[in-house]
């Protein structure tokens, strides 16, 4: 039986689920030929913003003994001037790119998502869940008024599909309906989990910023849960990230309500962690029965 892995996000069609996340490459141009050939279906930017950053200084990211990594980066990229070099890049693959932005108000985040527009991208995420960067990310992403305000204004300046990126927060499930009331086409969930890890020999917190976002498997289950909330409430067009390392890890998204997932952390450790899942994806779809990947999204809803 011929199975098909075929989705689709915000009306852009992708060969199967598997994306990389913001931030893990994706920020200069040759990383867009790597991300190619690791076999992900779009290729998804760092995050970047309209003046060059240099982020925090070291040490920015760790992994940590219990699992998992914790990273403060400081959303550290060149700025928006380059932008079309890795949009132009995406393009001679033959590839989808989803470019991340991330502002401090509606203003900026609009300024941006018109350059990424005009670049020529397929889609824009816009970062509102980055975990440590004060007035960015989830500062906004937390309060579901201030994502309508934001998303509508974006939405409403560029034809392309918006998609927004949610991290943890009491009120990520609000800030979701108002992002898809506003015009977002799809929603990411999660971005890391703000935490910290302190040295118990300096008797120091390990990063430089103290605090920082985990990801990778210790937050899997957490972000399983929300996209499982999102889509049981809202029925939304959802592309789960958060832990994934595995095809059964992005089995459970698909079951949970995602119909296309993100790899992050996985990806520092295998550069071929996207071709395993595909691969694995498939025989889990025919096993079960099913030709289409896109029949089992949403099924753990099922009584
Ligand atoms: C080193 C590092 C840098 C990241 N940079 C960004 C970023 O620029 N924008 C963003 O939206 N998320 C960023 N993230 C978060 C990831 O995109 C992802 O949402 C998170 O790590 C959870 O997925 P994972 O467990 O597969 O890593 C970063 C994560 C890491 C580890």
């Amino acid at each position: 039986m011929n199975t098909s892995l075929e989705t689709s996000i915000g009306g852009v069609r992708l060969s199967h689920p598997v994306m990389n996340a913001s931030g893990i490459l994706g920020s200069e141009p040759e990383h867009v030929n790597i991300l190619v050939e690791a076999g992900f279906s779009a290729i998804v930017t760092k995050t970047f913003t309209l003046e060059p950053r240099e982020g925090y200084p070291p040490p920015i990211l760790v992994k940590l003994e219990s699992g998992g990594y914790l990273n403060a980066v400081g959303l550290a990229n060149r700025g928006a001037r380059y932008i079309p070099l890795l949009v132009e890049r995406a393009k001679a693959c033959g590839k989808p790119i989803v470019v991340s932005i991330g502002g401090r108000n509606a203003k900026e985040f609009t300024e941006l998502a018109i350059i990424v527009e005009e670049a020529g991208a397929t889609a824009v995420e816009l970062n509102l869940s980055c975990p440590h960067v004060k007035g960015h990310g989830l500062d906004l992403g937390s309060d579901p008024s201030l994502v309508y305000e934001l998303v509508k204004e974006v939405a409403s300046a560029i034809k392309i599909p918006v998609i927004v990126k949610l991290g943890l927060s009491d009120r990520v499930v609000d800030s979701s309906g108002r992002a898809l009331e506003a015009g977002a086409k799809a929603l990411t969930l999660i971005n890391a989990i703000r935490a910290m890890a302190i040295d118990v020999y300096s008797a120091k917190p390990v990063l430089s910023n103290r605090q920082g976002g985990l990801s990778g498997p210790p937050i899997k289950p957490i972000a399983v849960r929300v996209v499982f909330d999102v889509y049981r409430e809202y029925k939304a067009e959802i592309v789960g990230c958060g832990g994934i390392s595995s095809w059964k890890d992005a089995a459970e998204f698909i079951l949970a309500g995602a119909k296309a997932v993100q790899v992050g952390s996985a990806l520092l450790g295998n550069r071929n962690v996207a071709n395993e899942i595909v691969k694995g994806l498939e025989s889990w779809t025919s096993l079960l029965g099913y030709s289409r990947l896109a029949e089992l999204v949403g099924m753990a809803h099922k009584d």
